[in-house]
């Protein structure tokens, strides 16, 4: 998996990937992170990427001409490294469909995934229109960029990398890959402030184990959230 972030805050997508999980993945080379400054692609000696809107109203918008400089030179990346056609250019937006665990699962199979960061009040509209594949939101709420719904759709993709989890089975059986919540988890002491753990646990029976679990994520599901249970 190669990523590929535009983005005017190359700090925040290099923090943010660089630890835990992702940054052992980049480090192993399970994933590739390149991070494009799209402020080092202007034409102009300020380095200027924004402008007032045509038509008035608040805000700066970004300019075209380097966000597709910077596109350019992530396909130009993308050729050298084999040139593979199995790439996808996401934007992220609030106005675009909102993210999920299925859509995590199809960006995984994608062998370069570009992903347009924005901030100010947007993006002209006419580079969005000749590079992007796909709007994405990751909620019904307003962040001030791009990068920190990158960096949530970069890490939810990444552990669906195969190699990227030590331990293979935990993708599995999480929250949502069968559409329930994830059961209860313990570990020890076996009593913490009175609290025993669960009796059958420590059974070392693991059919009835297996039984309990399945109960507790259905029933977690029910209590918790509903709508998945409508869903299936
Ligand atoms: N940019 C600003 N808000 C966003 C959101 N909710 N999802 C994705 N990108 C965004």
């Amino acid at each position: 998996m190669n990523y590929h972030v535009l983005t005017l805050f190359p700090e925040m997508i290099e923090q943010g990937m660089g630890h835990s999980i992702t940054g052992r993945a980049i480090k192993n080379e399970h994933i590739h992170l390149n991070v494009m400054n799209i402020r080092d692609f202007t034409e102009n000696k300020h380095r200027k990427v924004d402008d007032y809107p045509y038509g008035g109203g608040a805000g700066m918008v970004m300019q075209p001409q380097p966000v597709y400089a910077s596109y350019e030179k992530a396909k130009e990346i993308i050729q050298q490294q084999g040139g593979s056609k199995k790439t996808k250019v996401i934007y992220l937006t609030p106005q675009g469909r909102t993210f999920n665990q299925e859509i995590a699962k199809d960006l995984a199979k994608e062998e370069n995934l570009i992903f347009l960061c924005g901030h100010y009040e947007g993006i002209d509209e006419r580079v969005l229109e000749e590079i992007v594949d796909e709007n994405i939101s990751i909620g019904d709420y307003v962040l001030t960029g791009g990068e920190l719904a990158a960096l949530v759709m970069m890490d939810a993709i990444a552990r669906l990398v195969p190699e990227v989890l030590h331990n293979d089975i935990s993708a599995e059986i999480e929250s949502f890959s069968d559409g329930l919540l994830e059961y209860p988890q313990y570990t020890r002491p076996v009593e913490w402030h009175g609290k025993k753990v669960p009796e059958i646990l420590l059974s070392g029976h693991h059919a009835n184990i297996e039984a309990w679990r399945k109960e507790q994520s259905y029933k977690r599901t029910l209590e918790r959230r509903p709508d998945l249970l409508e869903n299936n």
